[in-house]
């Protein structure tokens, strides 16, 4: 299987690349003058690929359909470590789109004979717009084993909202420690207030945990809120470190410790990777 890794997935797919001992494709990114994009594989390519490419930009999303539609006479093994749009999962006002759908759609025809993998989709729910098997693959206990080398006094993992407490409990589990969530509430796109739940976080160690954070407000509310409450250090867990504007500097000004987040796509936090997640998920 020859591994193909997009722009904005050249390391990770470098990574699995040498986990599975297969080839590496050499491609070639670039954009016009004009903004369109520009892709091409100099590599031979294998009857089976595996193309890897996370879509955190509308660009990204045109790469991987150009490096789909290059690989049309391949068995194509599709991974998209994170899923941008996946929060347009429903129809939220009369009048929009489903775009998650759409994006879905657009792929499929590439699709025919292949198989999708992402990792925490924020909704599941959109793997069902595939025509091809779709599964998510979780990154949660990697998460966790870089958690349980922080040597936190009394933690407690704590998800911000209720959409992923699941993914705080998992952790919890796996490292024996306690869980809750907050409650909150997003006013517009990059607004969000929280009310506490009821959690005695005074003096102990704690790490919020979420599928992502995309502008940090979310975390950032969270943080400042569970340190009024006198939380001793705060630590960030993360699937997907999208990390837009100034998220870092919100995040360090409301007192965070660290950000532990994973290479589905990759930042300067990004210290956990999934290769191996999707390295042994490729092998089956
Ligand atoms: C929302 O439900 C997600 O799980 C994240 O909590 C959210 O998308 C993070 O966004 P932001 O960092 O912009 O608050």
């Amino acid at each position: 299987m020859m591994i193909i890794g997009g722009p904005s997935s050249q390391l990770l797919a470098g990574r699995v690349a040498g986990l599975m001992g297969e080839d590496l494709a050499l491609c070639d990114y670039r954009h016009f003058p004009d903004g369109e994009a520009y892709t091409q594989i100099l590599s031979d390519l294998d009857e089976e690929v595996a193309v890897i490419q996370s879509t955190p930009t509308d660009r990204d999303i045109i790469y991987l359909l150009q490096l789909l539609d290059i690989c049309k006479d391949s068995r194509v093994s599709l991974v998209i470590p994170y899923f941008g749009y996946a929060r347009q999962d429903k129809i939220f006002q009369p009048g929009e789109p489903l775009t998650a759908r759409a994006v879905a759609q657009a792929l499929n025809p590439f699709l025919e004979a292949g198989r999708v993998f992402t990792v925490n989709i924020h909704a599941p729910s959109v793997l069902d717009h595939f025509s091809s098997p779709a599964r998510n693959l979780d990154a949660t206990l990697l998460l966790a084993d870089k958690i349980r080398d922080l040597d936190l006094r009394d933690p407690v993992i704590i998800s911000p909202d209720k959409g992923a407490v699941r993914m705080a409990r998992s952790a919890a589990e796996h490292l024996g420690a306690e869980y809750d969530y907050l409650e909150k509430t997003r006013h517009s796109g990059s607004e969000v207030s929280m009310a506490p739940k009821e959690i005695q976080v005074n003096g102990r160690d704690l790490v919020i945990c979420d599928d992502m954070i995309a502008t940090g407000e979310t975390m950032a509310t969270a943080i400042a809120l569970l340190r009024r409450q006198g939380a001793r250090r705060v630590y960030l867990a993360a699937v997907h470190p999208v990390l837009t504007g100034s998220a870092i500097l919100k995040l360090y000004r409301s007192g965070v410790e660290a950000i532990l987040a994973t290479d589905t796509l990759d930042r300067g936090v990004s210290t956990i990777s999934v290769a191996p997640l999707i390295a042994e998920t490729l092998r089956s």
